[in-house]
């Protein structure tokens, strides 16, 4: 009922907005706080929807909350204490997959959305497959803003020339090239804090596995300890030899700073990097960085979706419900994800507003093949992933691939991957 109520002011605002040409604001009131780890230079994107809702309904109050750092580390440590407290913000940003299904709707802490998605039409714009990574046989629980690539490899291509390097196609090719760029005084591979080698660990991981057998090591059927498993590991010391000793204390705007400086050659990031090298720093892709797959994951796309959801028990339900229709629909997402450097979760989208870089990403996010991402909560819950960043912590000091894959079939296990 309170769904359709809002349809037709919405329809409405809509009509008008057609016939003058303006956008119609409404007689919505209150509060509305949104919660997110778009803070600073990651705001851009977020701003430019926060404009629109506020000109769609100036009479809300909204909250722009942020807790900075990257992934959402500290972002999620907050929200799960204002969740658990009682207190849950109007809406929060969630990646689609477990760190949703496995953490908030398993914990009954979200609001069913099914008929949001059919009021807007969205079973037909959104593609079938993120809507499952939303759904369970229950409900859909969050509408998707975007879809971000987590395996591309960024570089400066002038760079690469003076130092007579190609990109490297495989991680054998960057081991082969990696003592030429060191003898020459360059940093091979940037790396930033703990979660940039969890990052960078699911790209080795699908380079080794293929993304079959890496979708099994999530459906329980692939051991962490098979011999893929351990390799990945193996491969995955060989490539730290070649990362920055200072990486814990760095941002992953600062791992891509080194590269834009020229002190290293390269660094595997999101395409998130691309929304800083451009929004931020203001350059043109294609002409002052470029970008490939990263090693041996040609052909794959590693997905992630950020999401927002509903909380049981939100304060202000309405407004809510007005920012998560903003969120969806082709004009919000057509004005944030061009900043973002991700590409509209939507198939409708309007390509001409995108750059190069997201052109190419839609290119290949409709031929590739996908496989979701570890780092950015798609194939496993919150538990596993807070475990794997401590095996993480022990492998970055042991260098001991045979104990990091012991420990991750452990904390697989104990939190119940593949059950
Ligand atoms: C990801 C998120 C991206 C970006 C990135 C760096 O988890 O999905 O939108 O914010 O972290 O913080």
């Amino acid at each position: 009922m309170r769904f359709k109520r809002l349809t037709i002011a919405v329809l409405v605002g809509i009509g008008l907005l057609a016939a003058f040409g303006t956008v119609m604001a409404d007689n919505l009131t209150g509060d509305m706080e949104i919660f997110s780890w778009w803070a600073g230079d990651e705001g851009p994107a977020l701003e430019a929807l926060i404009d629109i809702y506020n000109a769609q309904h100036p009479g809300v109050n909204l909250i722009n909350a942020t807790v900075t750092g990257g992934s959402g580390v500290n972002a999620k440590a907050v929200l799960k204490t204002r969740m658990l407290g009682g207190n849950p913000p109007d809406s929060f940003q969630v990646h689609a997959g477990q760190e949703l299904i496995g953490t908030w709707v398993k914990a009954d802490r979200m609001e069913d959305l099914t008929s949001l998605f059919q009021q807007e039409g969205w079973m037909d714009v959104f593609p079938a497959g993120l809507v499952k990574l939303l759904s369970t046989d229950a409900g859909i629980w969050s509408v998707p803003v975007n879809i971000h690539r987590s395996n591309v490899m960024w570089y400066i291509p002038t760079n690469l020339e003076k130092w007579g390097v190609e990109a490297p196609k495989t991680w054998a090719d960057f081991l082969a090239i990696a003592p030429q760029l060191k003898a020459k005084g360059v940093l091979p591979l940037a790396l930033a804090t703990n979660w940039t080698a969890n990052h960078l660990w699911e790209s080795v991981a699908i380079s080794v596995l293929g993304p079959e057998k890496w979708q099994e090591l999530w459906d329980g059927t692939l051991s962490f300890t098979s011999l893929e498993g351990v390799a990945v590991w193996d491969m995955f010391g060989r490539i730290l030899q070649y990362t920055n000793d200072d990486a814990a204390s760095l941002s992953w705007q600062q791992a891509t700073d080194m590269v834009v400086n020229g002190n290293a050659a390269f660094n595997v990031m999101g395409d998130w990097a691309a929304g800083y090298l451009t929004t931020t720093l203001g350059l043109t892709p294609g002409v002052d960085y470029t970008w490939s797959a990263s090693p041996g994951t040609d052909g794959v796309f590693v997905m992630l979706s950020d999401s927002f959801g509903l909380p049981t028990g939100a304060p202000n339900w309405e407004n809510a419900i007005a920012w998560l229709q903003l969120l969806g629909s082709k004009a919000g997402s057509d004005a944030f994800n061009p900043l973002k450097g991700s590409i509209s979760a939507r198939t409708d989208s309007d390509l001409s507003l995108y750059n190069a870089y997201s052109q190419s990403a839609a290119a290949d996010w409709q031929n590739d093949v996908v496989a979701g991402s570890l780092a950015h909560g798609v194939v496993a819950n919150e538990g596993f992933m807070n475990d794997f960043a401590t095996v993480m912590e022990m492998f970055l000091t042991s260098k001991d691939p045979q104990q990091a894959a012991n420990a991750c079939e452990a904390i697989a296990r104990q939190n119940a991957i593949g059950e």
